[in-house]
C-alpha cells in the first residue's frame, strides 16, 4: 500500500478489500442524499467523510420547494420541517446601513409576497423554509445509515482506479492510519468544491475559482428588538468595505430566530488573506449590527473564496460528481445545497435501476446530459445575482464615495426633496425590483427541464413561457418537465399528485376513460421486469382530482397517459389512449431505460 507522509502510523487492514455496490465520497447535502436515495432504494452502498461528523457550520439554509418535494418522497419533510425556521419567518429581506442603523428597503423573499404567494402554494404541496446545513446533515446521515448505509467517518478518499467491472478506491482511515481499498461498482465524488474525485476523473471545468473573498463569523446575540418586527433570514447591510469582495454586500443571516447568526463580509481576494482573531471578529459583527456596545459571543470565523465553475461533463466510466464538486458558486439564489440534493436525486435511481438489471448501462450517461446543463444554468445566475448588488450602490451614488463620512453623505441623499433625491429613489426602487431575480427566482427553483436518452419525446416541444422563465415556473407535462402538482384525494385523505409516484416505482398517470393503460401497464412491468404502477384519477378511483386542477394541468387528453420516473420528471407521454396502449408503453419504457441498446 502507498506510504502517506502525514506522520500517521500506517497499517494495512488485515482482511484484504471491502466490496459494495456504490462508494459515496462526501456527506454533505450531495453524499448525504445520494447515501439516502440509495439506502431507501436497497441498494448497499458505504459514505465516507474526511471529518468524525458532519458540517460545523451552518453555510447552506435556504431550502426550496423541489428539494423539500424531494424529502417529502425520501420521508424526511417532517424532520426537516421541525429542525426548520417556518416559511412565515424567513422572507422580510432588508437592506440596511446596519441592523440598528437606518432601514434602506425591503423585498418579500422566497415566494412570500402576496402576489407571488400563489405561485409558490399552486406549484407544489412543499414551502420554501430555511434550515441551516448544520441541522439538515445529521438528518441526511442518519436516515441514510438507519436505512442501510455504511457510513465511515474520519476516512479520507485518496485515489481510484476503474476497470471494466468496477473502481477501486483507495481511502485512510485518519484515526488508525489505515489504508485500504474500497471496491465499487460505482463511485460518487461528492466531495465538495475542491473536489479530489472531479480532478482525478479530469472532468473538463468551465469559469474560474476564488474571484472574490469572503469570511464567514458567526456569533450569539439576542437581537429580537431589531427584527423580530421584519422577520428575515437575510439582512443585507451598506456600509463602508460592504462592496469589496464578498458576495455582493454585507450580510447578517438568521440561523436561529433571533439570537444566532452568520455574517458573510467580504476581502479583497488580492491582497494576502486577512486575519480574523476574535476581537476582529466581533468588531465586524458590532459595525454591521451597528451597535458597539453589544456583547456578542463569537462562535467561529473561517474564510472562503467565491467560484464561478462548473463542469460540462459530470462523469467517466464508472464514476459520477454531485453537488460542489461539479457546480461552484456564490450562496447568491441559494442554490448550492438544493441543486446538489437534486443531483443525487437523479443519479440515485438510475444507478439503482442499473445495478438491479432493470436498464441498460446507457442509462447512466443521461446523468450529466441532464444535469450539466442545470450545473451550468446556476453557476451563471449566482453569480450574475451577486454581481446585481451593483446597481444598489450605483442608485446610492456609493461607487464615488471614498470615505464613511461620503457615503453617509450619499446614503442621507435619498431623503431630499431634490431632483437628485426623487433620481435616487427610483433608481433604488428599480435595483430593490432587479433583486426578485435573485429571492423570487422560482422558474430558476422548480423549472428544470431535461432533455436526454432517459426522456422519450412525443414530439412536442417546450410551451413558450408565458412570464419570464426566471422569475416563474410554469407547469407542463411535456415529456422533460417536473410532474406538475394538483391536489388529489378522496373524503379522507388529501395528496399531492407528486405522492402518487414514488422513487420506488415509475407510475402511468391516466383518467377514467384510459382505465386501459392499468392492464397495460401491469403487462409491461411483467414484460420488462420493472416496478411500474398505474394510477387512476377520477371519481371512485383510487385518488379523484379534488379542486379539477389536474385536468386543467395534465394537457393529455382523459384516456391519455403520463408516465412518471422515480425522480417525478416526466419520462413520456401519450395524449390519447392508443390502439395498442401495451406496445406504446413497452416501446417507450425500453427506450427511456436504455434497454434497446444493450438488449
Ligand atoms: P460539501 O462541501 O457540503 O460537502 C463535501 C463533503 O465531502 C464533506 O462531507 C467533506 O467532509 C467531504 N470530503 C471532501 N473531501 C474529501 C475527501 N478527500 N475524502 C473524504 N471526504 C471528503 N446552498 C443552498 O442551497 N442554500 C443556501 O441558502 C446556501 N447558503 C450558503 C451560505 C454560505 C455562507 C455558503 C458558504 C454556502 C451556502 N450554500 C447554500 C451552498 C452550500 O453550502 C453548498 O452548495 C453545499 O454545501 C454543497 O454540498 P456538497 O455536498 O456538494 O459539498
Amino acid at each position: 500500500m502507498p506510504a502517506f507522509d502525514d506522520g500517521l502510523a500506517e497499517t494495512e487492514l488485515p482482511q484484504g478489500t471491502v466490496e459494495t455496490d456504490v462508494l459515496i465520497v462526501g456527506s454533505g447535502p450531495a453524499g448525504g442524499s445520494a447515501a439516502l436515495c440509495l439506502a431507501t432504494l436497497g441498494i448497499p452502498n458505504i459514505m465516507i467523510t474526511k471529518y468524525r461528523w458532519t458540517a460545523n457550520t451552518p453555510r447552506a439554509h435556504i431550502t426550496n420547494q423541489r428539494t423539500m418535494e424531494i424529502f417529502r418522497d425520501l420521508g424526511i419533510e417532517a424532520q426537516v420541517l421541525a429542525d426548520a425556521s417556518p416559511h412565515e419567518i424567513i422572507g422580510d429581506t432588508v437592506f440596511c446601513t446596519s441592523i440598528a442603523g437606518e432601514e434602506i428597503g425591503r423585498i418579500r423573499t422566497w415566494g412570500t409576497h402576496p402576489a407571488r404567494e400563489a405561485d409558490y402554494q399552486l406549484a407544489s404541496p412543499s414551502l420554501t423554509c430555511d434550515i441551516p446545513q448544520t441541522y439538515l446533515e445529521p438528518i441526511l446521515v442518519e436516515n441514510a445509515a438507519a436505512r442501510g448505509t455504511q457510513a465511515r467517518f474520519s476516512t479520507e478518499y485518496l485515489s481510484h482506479v476503474q476497470d471494466a467491472d468496477g473502481v477501486d478506491v483507495q481511502v485512510r482511515d485518519r484515526l488508525t492510519g489505515w489504508v485500504y481499498t474500497i471496491r465499487a461498482k460505482y463511485l460518487i465524488g461528492a466531495d465538495g468544491a475542491r473536489s479530489m474525485v472531479a480532478a482525478d476523473l479530469g472532468l473538463p471545468m468551465q469559469g474560474q475559482m476564488d474571484i472574490a473573498g469572503s469570511m464567514n463569523i458567526t456569533f450569539k446575540a439576542d437581537i429580537s428588538a431589531y427584527v423580530s418586527h421584519r422577520p428575515s433570514v437575510l439582512y443585507w447591510v451598506i456600509q463602508p468595505g460592504s462592496n469589496v469582495g464578498g458576495i455582493g454586500a454585507g450580510l447578517v443571516r438568521m440561523v436561529r430566530p433571533w439570537n444566532e447568526w452568520l455574517i458573510v463580509w467580504g476581502y479583497d481576494i488580492s491582497q494576502p488573506a486577512p486575519a480574523v482573531d476574535e476581537e476582529a471578529a466581533r468588531q465586524i459583527a458590532r459595525n454591521l449590527l451597528g451597535m458597539p456596545e453589544l456583547e456578542v459571543e463569537i462562535t467561529g470565523t473561517s474564510l472562503w473564496g467565491n467560484n464561478e465553475m462548473y463542469a460540462t461533463h459530470l462523469q467517466a466510466g464508472r464514476v459520477f460528481c454531485a453537488g460542489d464538486a461539479v457546480h461552484r458558486h456564490p450562496p447568491s439564489n441559494g442554490l448550492g445545497s438544493n441543486t446538489s440534493v437534486q443531483d443525487s436525486y437523479n443519479l440515485g435511481w438510475k444507478l439503482a435501476a442499473v445495478l438491479r438489471g432493470q436498464a441498460g448501462g446507457s442509462l447512466l450517461d443521461t446523468y450529466s446530459a441532464e444535469r450539466a446543463p442545470v450545473a451550468r444554468q446556476i453557476v451563471l445566475r449566482a453569480n450574475k445575482s451577486s454581481r446585481e448588488f451593483v446597481q444598489f450602490f450605483d442608485a446610492l451614488g456609493l461607487a464615488e464615495a471614498k470615505t464613511e463620512a461620503e457615503m453617509i453623505e450619499r446614503i442621507e441623499e435619498r431623503k431630499a426633496s431634490t431632483p437628485r433625491g426623487e433620481a435616487i429613489r427610483a433608481a433604488l426602487a428599480e435595483a430593490m425590483e432587479l433583486k426578485n431575480y435573485e429571492f423570487n427566482a422560482h422558474g430558476v427553483e422548480l423549472g428544470q427541464f431535461y432533455t436526454s436518452a432517459a426522456i422519450v419525446s412525443d414530439g412536442s416541444s417546450r410551451p413558450e413561457p408565458v412570464r419570464d422563465p426566471e422569475l416563474y415556473y410554469q407547469p407542463s407535462t411535456v415529456p422533460g418537465s417536473r410532474l406538475p402538482h394538483a391536489w388529489v384525494g378522496d373524503s379522507r385523505h388529501k395528496l399531492s399528485t407528486l405522492d402518487l409516484a414514488p422513487m420506488t416505482r415509475f407510475t402511468l398517470i391516466t383518467g377514467i376513460a384510459g382505465e386501459a393503460w392499468a392492464s397495460a401497464t401491469d403487462k409491461v412491468a411483467d414484460q420488462l421486469g420493472i416496478p411500474l404502477q398505474a394510477v387512476v384519477i377520477g371519481p371512485g378511483r383510487e385518488v379523484t382530482d379534488l379542486y379539477f386542477d389536474w385536468a386543467r394541468l395534465r394537457e393529455v387528453a382523459e384516456d391519455g397517459a403520463i408516465v412518471v420516473r422515480p425522480d417525478k420528471h416526466i419520462g413520456w407521454r401519450a395524449m390519447r389512449l392508443p390502439e395498442d396502449p401495451a406496445g406504446a408503453l413497452a416501446a417507450a419504457m425500453s427506450s427511456l431505460l436504455g434497454r434497446e441498446a444493450s438488449g
